[in-house]
């Protein structure tokens, strides 16, 4: 009695499970966070799976000689990396932040002084708004993922339409960087994210190709199912490539090797893309060298 109180009335969200994955308690909070919990009622499927946006702690222990389980839930984004979220990630924007806004401020000096090209220097400072507004398009974004916000979609998303668009997208700016875009992907793939966050994934890897592979690589988005039944979306170019060490820093926010400095970009987009494939319960890698190109792969739970 004082257990289940204690379970009920829990500012957490918990939920107690016998070894049928039926709900044999769960608190107000629980209920409230996820949908489909009822006393008696097996558990969705989802919840032990980390699907849902939320993340499991689950404690076993043994009751009258059954084993049940202490489910934990916690919404993704406000355990650790929301601690980081806080620590380094606001320290990092400023800085970023800081930067076009001072070379707006010296622009807007500039246009002062008298004799000066005012014309030019609004366009000028037009542009540095411009990436000011991307990059807090891309923060808003990316917190928006972390606070839990839905990647993986109810249904099975048709891969190829999808990619399809996205490329048909950024062909225009492809063929001023000389960079060839290429698609291999069976029609009837699909997989369970939000074409929305699939398009994104898309758009970012495409994009990264036109602006560093370099003039004359051919990229390449390719879908594949793997044999453990898993979808690998990769995309992979073979252009001038990374050194190996920065291989795993590329998914690091703001982290953009020495040689890309000179071009515009904040450094979100690999971030933003393993933070879309790890909320879908998969994982990313990068693999290449320097003069070797550049392959992107994300691996989806099939
Ligand atoms: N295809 C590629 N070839 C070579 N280097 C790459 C490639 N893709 C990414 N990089 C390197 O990885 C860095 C991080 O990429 P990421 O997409 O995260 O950020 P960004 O492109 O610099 O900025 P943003 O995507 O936020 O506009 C880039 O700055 C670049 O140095
Ligand atoms: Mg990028």
């Amino acid at each position: 009695m004082r257990a289940r109180a204690l379970v009920e009335e829990s500012r957490e969200a918990v939920v107690v499970l016998d070894d049928q994955d039926r709900v044999v308690l769960a608190s107000r909070r629980a209920r409230q966070t996820v949908e489909g919990i009822r006393e008696g009622a097996r558990a969705p499927a989802a919840l032990l799976t980390g699907g849902l946006g939320v993340v499991p702690l689950v404690v076993p222990y043994e009751v009258d000689g059954r084993t049940e389980r202490l489910v934990y839930l916690s919404r993704e984004g406000d355990l650790a990396a929301y601690e980081e979220l806080r620590a380094g990630f606001t320290a990092a924007v400023s800085h970023e932040l800081r930067t076009p806004l001072a070379r707006l401020l010296t622009l807007l000096e500039t246009a002062a002084l008298p004799g000066e090209d005012v014309l030019g220097l609004v366009e000028q400072a037009q542009r540095e708004v411009e990436q000011i507004t991307e990059l807090i398009d891309e923060i808003l974004f990316l917190s928006e993922l972390e606070s839990g916000a839905r990647v993986v979609a109810l249904g099975p998303t048709a891969v190829r339409p999808v990619l399809e668009e996205a490329l048909a997208e950024l062909r225009e700016r492809a063929e001023r960087a000389g960079v060839e875009l290429r698609l291999e992907c069976e029609p009837d793939l699909t997989v369970r994210v939000r074409p929305r966050m699939l398009r994104v994934i898309a758009l970012n890897l495409a994009e990264n190709a036109i602006r560093y592979a370099g003039s004359g690589a051919a990229f390449t988005l390719s879908v594949t199912r793997a044999p453990d039944g898993s979808i690998v979306l990769s995309g992979r170019d073979n252009g001038i490539g990374v050194e190996e060490a920065e291989l795993p820093r590329l998914f690091e926010r703001f982290y953009r090797s020495d040689r890309a400095r000179a071009s515009r970009g904040t450094g979100l987009g690999l971030a933003i893309v393993k933070h879309v494939v790890t909320q879908a319960g998969g994982h990313v890698e990068a693999r290449g060298g320097r003069g070797e190109g550049l392959e992107i792969r994300c691996a989806f739970p099939g």
